[in-house]
């Protein structure tokens, strides 16, 4: 063999080896440590608002992380009038700015709702995906609203209603981030993933391919019986978490709200980049109990890691777990976040291409003593024990 084709051959040998690896720094195993915890919002603590629920959190284009919030006005309730508060830090999440107040609902009887969060690092825009009047309690029709950022996080555009483009039908982003496709089929597409109304339930996607400017419906899984009242163990999916996956493929997680078939999570997948949910890609992660709740999912650098509180009848025991199959199975050793009352969460991290990056993903969850709502608190996990 002449040299130039046996460098040829071992260059492909390695990038065999290289693309077959789950790509994590230099061998280390993944042994999460929670590096440190912090509380971003007390539930009653401030004169303005009653209660904190529904976390977000998300990186930005520029290495910040922001952390968003439903600010419940005067009642824990899912309706009523709410702020939606924002706090954002610029060291990896060891300082936050104080809360700020971007939207105000006012006095609306069934006002917003959290929500995703996508970042289009494309044109380095951060963009917040809400609901107005999604119950239709004493308000409608309902609406999908969003805001913009365009300097990491600091200011926001006045709220554009995306139901001119949508109509008026009710989604439920989320809540949870977006993403933007890295990766074809449809690279730098929005795909914005969330669910319908009480009765015509659903996942239920939303696409934009001109950086938020034009927003259409791509893919759907309806509930069975669709638009007609549900029992215990309908098929009825609910809160989801879509990722991309390294071939492009996009998973959801999905909240199996009547506990179809199981008290686990339902995963579907679009091998199309958002604009169908296939019937033959949906499974049931039995693995992933679950007791009807947002969960969070994240894939980073070939390993997917979920959040969810981990027991079949209650929201408790927080638990982080990572899959280095896809999703097609969990390592065993999970990781207890918080033993007690813990709801929603909700995964990012940073990719900025330090090395440093690498070593973290941050979670928010809803988290308290004898209520999940107390407290919504900021955990910086070590993905390698702290090494
Ligand atoms: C949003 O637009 C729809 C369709 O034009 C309208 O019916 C709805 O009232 C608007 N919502 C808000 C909050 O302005
Ligand atoms: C917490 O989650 C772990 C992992 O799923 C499970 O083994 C354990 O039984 C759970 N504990 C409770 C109290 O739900
Ligand atoms: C996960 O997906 C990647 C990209 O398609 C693939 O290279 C890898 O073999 C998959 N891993 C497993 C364990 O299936």
């Amino acid at each position: 063999m002449e040299t130039g084709s046996l460098i040829a051959a071992l260059f492909i040998l390695l990038s065999a080896v290289l693309s077959s690896c789950v790509c994590t720094i230099d061998g280390l195993q993944i042994d999460p440590l929670v590096y440190e915890e912090q509380l971003l919002w007390v539930s009653g603590a401030s004169g303005h608002v009653n209660t904190y629920r529904i976390p977000l959190i998300t990186f930005t284009p520029k290495g910040s992380l922001l952390a968003f919030a439903e600010g419940r006005k005067s009642s824990s309730a899912d309706v009523g009038a709410k702020f939606i508060a924002v706090r954002r830090s610029t060291d990896k999440g060891d300082t936050w700015s104080p809360t700020s107040f971007i939207i105000n609902d006012g006095m609306n009887p069934d006002g917003l709702n959290l929500g995703s969060v996508v970042v289009d690092e494309e044109v380095g825009s951060v963009i917040l995906i809400y609901s107005m009047c999604f119950h239709l309690y004493h308000c409608g029709p309902a609406s999908t609203m969003m805001v913009e950022s365009t300097d990491d996080g600091l200011s926001w555009s006045s709220p554009r209603n995306l139901s001119v483009q949508l109509g008026v039908q009710a989604f439920a982003p989320g809540p949870g981030f977006g993403i933007q496709k890295r990766h074809e089929p449809g690279k730098g597409r929005l795909v914005v993933c969330g669910h319908g109304t009480i009765e015509g339930d659903g996942v239920f996607c939303i696409l934009s391919d001109d950086h938020g400017e034009n927003w259409y419906y791509g893919a759907m899984m309806k509930s069975i019986p669709y638009n007609q009242k549900k029992k215990p163990q309908d098929f009825n999916p609910d809160e989801c978490q879509p990722v991309e996956m390294p071939d492009g493929s996009i998973l959801i997680n999905v909240r199996n709200q009547n506990n179809y078939h199981c008290r686990c999570r339902i995963v579907m997948r679009s091998l199309d980049g958002g604009l169908t949910l296939p019937i033959d890609e949906l499974f049931f992660d039995e693995m992933l109990v679950d007791p009807a709740v947002a969960a969070g999912m994240l894939q980073k650098n070939g390993v997917l890691y979920f959040t969810n509180p981990s027991n079949e009848q209650n929201r408790v025991n927080l638990t982080l777990r990572w899959s280095l199959t896809n999703g097609s199975s969990w390592e065993n050793n999970a990781v207890q976040i918080w033993a007690g009352q813990s709801g929603y969460s909700s995964i990012t991290s940073l990719d900025t291409g330090s090395v440093e990056d690498q070593k973290f993903i941050f979670i928010i969850y809803e988290k308290g003593h004898k209520d999940y709502d107390e407290t919504i608190s900021f955990v910086k996990v070590h993905l390698y024990g702290g090494l």
